[in-house]
């Protein structure tokens, strides 16, 4: 007997998605923009709100019902965190902005106990703006040396070439998981395991990895891992900072502040158990409990379903683009997300990207806050496309009628 098989995404997934049903320039709207933020479901923005109609109060101090709740919502949010990251324990999960203030915060505070000068720090020719600066800035302060892991004309990290980096003064790896300017998927069990055999300890930017494959922190074995909710269909300005405990115990506090603190007298100040010491002042409440929602959404679906077509959505993707005369694509990893860049001969991308606009095609362009990669690539900018498991093929033929319409308009 045969099977039928349901089409995926189905009508009712897209429509959990109140933003995707509209029409833009009276186009039915085409969302390729998915790597710079992710769409949010109903549910999410329920949880959010659901919060601030009912339990709204702050967390940690009051005894009353409705701190409870929050804070019981607030503690929950921390174990789905965990479990969806595979932490070991949950005093290991530090909520934060986003990725870029879980580098920041590991820089801050890792950085001034460990890094000294002449030491060294290495990244990878593929990261973004969020895991360059924050290094470079520890580096100026404490005359430290940031080394950069090269990669191929694909996009790809060479390994030997990463690993020839690591010497006795190397005190920290920093790479991307997946890369937001490429697509590459970068093999971090692989690099973690080479910087361990160096005694180097190894952070994580997870910030494309996390809603499109399934993230296991201690299979990694990495000692910090980030995430940034709004990448993974929960609110913006929400994160988490995965770092082992025993490297966690041994770093100073980030801010200081409330919450953080045990006792304070004017003499000495005692500083919280983890993860609090790292969470001073009143936090982003709701964003944690949105996403928490956006944790169990993701769980519905199945992080092994979402990879499984957003791989097959990919190869349809970067079949149709290849056909289109004059399309290069920028990063060709043989492993690869749903992250497709190119440039197109003799059009600027700012003008790809308000030409598709006004077919109701949304999608990045510039230099997508990894200047130096694109530089290596020797393009200024470039088009981004980038897929959630919402898309469709229906969507990449939007995208490329649209490219039709620009070469149309340049020819
Ligand atoms: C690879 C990568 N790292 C870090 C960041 C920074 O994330 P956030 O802006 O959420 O802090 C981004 C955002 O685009 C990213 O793509």
């Amino acid at each position: 007997m045969a099977i039928a098989i349901k089409p995926w995404p189905d009508r009712a997934t897209r429509e959990s998605f109140p933003v995707l049903s509209q029409r833009v320039h009276d186009h039915p709207l085409v969302y390729l923009d998915n790597a710079a933020t992710t769409q949010k479901p109903q549910c999410v923005m329920d949880a959010m709100n659901q919060f601030y109609q009912a339990d709204n109060s702050n967390i940690h101090r009051g005894v009353h019902e409705l701190s409870e709740r929050s804070t019981r919502h607030y503690e929950e949010a921390r174990i789905k965190a965990q479990r969806f990251i595979n932490a070991g324990d949950w005093r290991e999960i530090v909520f934060v902005r986003g990725v870029t203030e879980g580098i920041n915060l590991v820089a801050y505070t890792f950085g001034r106990r460990h890094i000294h000068e002449g030491d060294e720090i290495v990244i990878s020719a593929m990261e973004h703006h969020s895991n360059i600066v924050p290094w470079q800035i520890l580096c100026e302060e404490k005359n430290a040396v940031l080394r950069i892991a090269p990669i191929n004309q694909r996009g790809e990290l060479l390994l030997d070439e990463f690993e020839n980096l690591l010497t006795l003064r190397t005190k920290l790896v920093s790479v991307v998981h997946v890369s937001n300017a490429l697509g590459t998927v970068n093999p971090v069990a692989e690099i973690t395991s080479i910087a361990h055999r160096h005694g180097v300890p190894v952070f994580i930017d997870g910030a494309q990895a996390v809603a499109h494959m399934k993230v296991d922190v201690q299979a990694l074995d990495c000692d910090f891992y980030s995430l940034s909710g709004h990448k993974m269909f929960g609110p913006t300005g929400i994160g988490v900072l995965y770092g082992k405990t025993s490297w966690l115990n041994q770093m100073p506090p980030y801010q200081g502040g409330g919450d953080m603190i045990r006792s304070v007298t004017f003499a000495k100040t005692t500083y919280n158990e983890l993860p609090y010491k790292f969470e001073a002042g009143t936090p982003n409440i709701a964003g944690t409990i949105g996403l928490g929602a956006a944790i169990d959404y993701i769980n519905g679906i199945g992080l092994d379903r979402i990879a499984a077509y957003e791989q097959e959505l990919l190869a349809y993707a970067t079949a149709q683009l290849e056909r289109i005369p004059g399309l290069r694509i920028i990063g060709t990893a043989r492993e690869k997300a749903g992250v497709i860049s190119f440039v197109l001969e003799g059009v600027h991308p700012h003008d790809v990207g308000t030409i598709l606009d006004r077919e109701g095609v949304a999608v990045r362009t510039g230099h997508h806050c990894a200047q130096p990669v694109l530089e290596w690539f020797g393009v200024p900018a470039t088009t981004r496309a980038s897929l959630a498991f919402y898309n469709t093929r229906a969507d990449i033929d939007a995208l490329t009628a649209g490219l039709a319409k620009v070469k149309e308009i340049f020819a």
